[in-house]
C-alpha cells in the first residue's frame, strides 16, 4: 500500500478512501506524467480493496489542481507524442469516471483544465466558497482541446449551451455560479467541506437531470447547437487563425468528445491542432505571459495606498483599477469639479465589475477618495503623476511630490513622450523618478510598462514591478527611449496605415488587410479610437516624419478627432464606425506589418526591453499583436526559416 511521492491515500473508519494530491514539485498541482501515473496506481489499489466512497482533494493552499503540465507539452514533437499525452488522460479519466463505488472532487480553489476534467469523471463535486475557487477549460486559449474528456463530459453535466460557452471562450466558474449551473453539486464554506464531502458521497443521489431543452440539445438537436456555435465562434476567430474552438464543437457533435476518434485528415484532429503553429505559439505565449508575472516576484513591497495625480483619462481610471484591487487610492486634479467626472466613471466600472452587488461597488468607491489638495501623497507608498503632457508643470508637481513623499515611497509618471531624464532633472535624487506606463482603456490592457532611465534606482523598479502585479497587470521593464516599446511599434505602424489611405486605398481595406493577418482591430479603426489627437502627438516624436500624413491632417484641422467626435477616418453612430464592405488587396497586409516588425527589431537592437521574447510579450500585451502568430519577432523568425 502507499509509495506515492505525489497523492496520499488514507482510509477513515467510515471506510471512505481519502485521496490528496500534493505535487511533490511546486506550489500548485498539475497533472504531469507521474501524477497521472500515480493516480492509476492509486486506482490499482482501490481496486483491490473497495472503499465506500472515494473523495478526491488537494494538500495545496494554492488550490485543487491547475491543469496539465503545460511544460508537458513543449516537449511535444511529434503528433504520436500529443496522442499518447491526450490517450493517458483519457484512459485514465474513463476509468476513474468507471470505478463502482461514488466518487467526489473537493474543489477548493482553481480547478482548471485536466483538473476540472478529473473532477467531471467523477460522481460529485463539492466547491468550497472561497474567491479563489474557479473553474474553468481554458485550453482554447492555448489553441488545444480538452482531450482527457471534458469535452464528452461538460455537455452532459451542465447542458451543452453552457458547455460550449465554457469551453470556447475559457471563462472562469465561481463555486456559487458552478453550484446553479449543476457543474458542483453543492457549494459550502471550508469549515464544512470535509463534513459536505462525506455526505455527498455517500449519499447515493442521483445526478441532477438536465432540463428538457437541454437534453434535445444532447440528441436531435445537436447540429443545430453545433452550427450556432460555430457562427458565435465565426465572429470572434477565424479557423485558419484559431482552429481549436472549430475542433472543440466538431469533436463533441460528431465524435462523442473523443479527440482520438477523429481521423488525422480531419480539420478537428489532433494532427490538425496540435500540429498548428497556432498551438504552438499560444503556449509560447502563456509562458510569455508567465515571464511577464515574474517581475517584482523578488521584492516584498505591499503598497497599500496609491496616490494618483490627475484625474483625466488616465489618472482617473489607474485610480479606479488600483480601488478596485484593494488598496486605498487618493486622487488628486486641480480641482472637485475635474475630480467628479473620474469617480463618476469608476461607478460605472465597478457596477458592470461586480454585477449589481451593491456592497462590493460601495467598499470600492469607498476606498477611492477624492483629494483636491493633495494630503494623500504623505501617506501613499505609490504616488503616480498623469497630468497633462507638459514638462514644467510636471516638474512643478513633482517638486512637491518629493518634498512631502515618504523616503521608501514610488515616485512615477505615467508619460507616454517626455524622457524621464528631462523630468527628473529638477529632483533632488533624480535616481527616484521611475515611469509606470499605462495603456488605454486602463481597465481592459493587461499590459503596463514600467520605465527605467540609465540612473534611475533599481529597487524603485522592482519595487514599482511589484505594485503593477498587485493590480493584477503584466509588468514589462523598458528603457527610457521614445515610445519606449509598445509605441514605438505603433507609431510607424498607423504612419504606414495612414499613407496607404494618401494613396487612395480604402480605410475598410486597410482594416481588412490588418485583421485577415489576426489583428484584433484595424490600424486605422485604431487611430480613431485612441483619437486622431493623440495619434497625431504620437507620430510627431515616433516615426520621424517630417509631414504628418495629408489625410490625418486635414482631419485634425477641421476638428475631427475620430471616435470621441463622432468623425474621423470613418463616421462613428452609437460607438461604432460605419464601415463599407471592403475586401484587403494581396500584400497589403506584409506591407502594413513590416513597419512594425522593423521596429520591433530595432527596440531589441537598442535594447529597450531586455529581449526578443520580452518584445513579443510586450507588443502581443500591449497592442493585441495577433497572438496566434507569437509574437512579431517569432513571426519574423518563422518567416526567415
Ligand atoms: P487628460 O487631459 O485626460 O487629463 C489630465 C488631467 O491632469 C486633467 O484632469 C487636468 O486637470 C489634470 N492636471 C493638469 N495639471 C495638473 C496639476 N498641476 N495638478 C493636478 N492635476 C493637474 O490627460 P490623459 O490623457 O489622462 O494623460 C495624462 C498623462 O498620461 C500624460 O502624461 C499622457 O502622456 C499619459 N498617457 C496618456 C495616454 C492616453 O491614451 N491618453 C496613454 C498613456 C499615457
Amino acid at each position: 500500500m502507499q509509495g506515492f511521492k505525489h497523492w496520499q491515500l488514507q482510509r477513515d473508519a467510515d471506510g471512505l478512501a481519502w485521496a490528496t494530491l500534493d505535487a511533490a514539485d511546486g506550489s500548485a498541482n498539475t497533472l504531469g506524467r507521474e501524477v497521472m501515473e500515480e493516480l492509476g496506481g492509486l486506482l490499482d489499489q482501490l481496486d483491490r480493496e473497495p472503499p465506500k466512497g472515494l473523495v478526491i482533494r488537494s494538500g495545496k493552499a494554492a488550490g485543487f489542481i491547475a491543469g496539465a503540465n503545460i511544460e508537458e507539452f513543449t516537449k511535444i514533437a511529434t503528433v504520436d507524442d500529443a496522442k499518447v499525452l491526450v490517450k493517458r488522460g483519457w484512459d485514465l479519466f474513463n476509468r476513474l469516471a468507471a470505478v463502482k463505488y461514488p466518487t467526489l472532487a473537493l474543489v477548493r480553489g482553481h480547478c482548471m483544465g485536466g483538473g476540472l476534467e478529473l473532477a467531471l469523471a467523477c460522481r460529485y463535486r463539492v466547491a468550497v466558497d472561497e474567491p479563489g475557487t474557479k473553474m474553468a477549460l481554458p485550453e482554447v486559449m492555448l489553441g488545444i482541446v480538452p482531450g482527457w474528456g471534458g469535452m464528452l463530459r461538460l455537455p452532459e453535466v451542465v447542458g451543452p449551451a453552457a458547455a460550449m460557452d465554457m469551453m470556447l471562450t475559457g471563462k472562469n466558474i465561481d463555486a456559487k455560479r458552478a453550484r446553479k449551473m449543476g457543474l458542483a453539486d453543492e457549494c459550502v464554506p471550508p469549515r464544512v467541506m470535509e463534513n459536505t464531502a462525506r455526505m455527498v458521497v455517500l449519499s447515493a443521489r442521483p445526478r441532477r437531470e438536465l432540463p428538457f431543452m437541454q437534453k434535445l440539445m444532447l440528441g436531435p438537436l445537436k447540429g443545430i447547437v453545433a452550427n450556432g456555435a460555430k457562427k458565435q465562434v465565426a465572429k470572434r476567430a477565424r479557423p485558419e487563425h484559431y482552429p481549436a474552438p472549430y475542433a472543440i464543437i466538431d469533436i463533441w457533435s460528431k465524435f462523442g468528445g473523443n479527440a482520438l476518434a477523429v481521423p488525422a485528415n480531419d480539420p478537428a484532429s489532433l494532427e490538425s491542432v496540435f500540429g498548428s503553429a497556432t498551438a504552438k505559439n499560444l503556449i509560447r505565449v502563456f509562458f510569455l505571459q508567465d515571464r511577464l508575472k515574474a517581475f517584482g516576484k523578488d521584492s516584498d513591497f505591499a503598497p497599500k495606498h496609491v496616490h494618483v495625480i490627475g484625474a483625466g483619462v488616465m489618472g482617473g481610471d489607474i485610480a479606479a483599477v488600483c480601488a478596485a484591487k484593494g488598496m486605498t487610492v487618493t486622487l488628486q486634479d486641480q480641482s472637485v469639479e475635474r475630480i467628479a467626472p473620474a469617480i463618476k466613471r469608476a461607478a460605472e466600472f465597478y457596477a458592470k465589475r461586480y454585477r449589481g452587488d451593491k456592497k462590493q461597488v460601495r467598499f470600492a468607491l469607498d476606498r477611492l477618495i477624492a483629494d483636491p489638495q493633495g494630503a494623500g501623497v504623505a501617506q501613499a507608498d505609490v504616488i503616480i503623476e498623469a497630468i497633462f503632457e507638459n514638462l514644467e508643470v510636471k516638474q512643478k508637481v513633482f517638486a512637491d511630490v518629493e518634498a512631502r513623499a515618504k523616503p521608501d515611497a514610488v515616485i512615477a509618471t505615467n508619460t507616454s513622450s517626455l524622457k524621464l531624464e528631462d523630468i527628473a532633472a529638477t529632483f533632488r535624487n533624480p535616481s527616484r523618478l521611475v515611469g509606470i506606463h499605462f495603456f488605454n482603456p486602463v481597465p481592459k490592457m493587461p499590459l503596463v510598462e514600467v520605465v527605467t532611465a540609465e540612473n534611475s534606482d533599481a529597487d524603485a523598479a522592482k519595487k514599482a514591478a511589484a505594485f503593477v502585479r498587485k493590480i493584477d497587470k503584466l509588468p514589462l521593464p523598458v528603457k527610457s527611449a521614445p515610445g519606449f516599446l509598445v509605441n514605438a511599434v505603433l507609431g510607424p505602424y498607423l504612419l504606414e496605415a495612414m499613407r496607404c489611405v494618401d494613396e487612395g486605398i480604402a480605410p475598410e481595406a486597410v482594416d481588412a488587410a490588418a485583421l485577415a493577418f489576426g489583428m484584433p482591430m484595424g490600424p486605422i479603426e485604431l487611430a480613431d479610437t485612441v483619437g486622431l489627437d493623440i495619434a497625431m502627438a504620437a507620430g510627431k516624436g515616433l516615426t520621424g516624419a517630417a509631414e504628418p500624413p495629408k489625410k490625418l491632417a486635414e482631419l485634425m484641422a477641421a476638428g475631427n478627432l475620430g471616435k470621441k467626435s463622432g468623425k474621423g477616418f470613418y463616421t462613428w453612430v452609437n460607438g461604432k464606425p460605419q464601415k463599407s464592405q471592403a475586401s484587403a488587396p494581396s500584400g497589403l497586409a506584409d506591407r502594413l506589418v513590416k513597419p512594425l516588425l522593423d521596429a520591433t527589431q530595432r527596440c531589441v537592437n537598442q535594447g529597450v526591453v531586455g529581449d526578443a521574447d520580452l518584445a513579443d510579450a510586450g507588443v502581443i500585451f500591449g497592442t493585441g499583436f495577433a497572438p496566434f502568430r507569437g509574437g512579431p519577432m517569432n513571426y519574423l523568425k518563422n518567416k526567415a526559416a
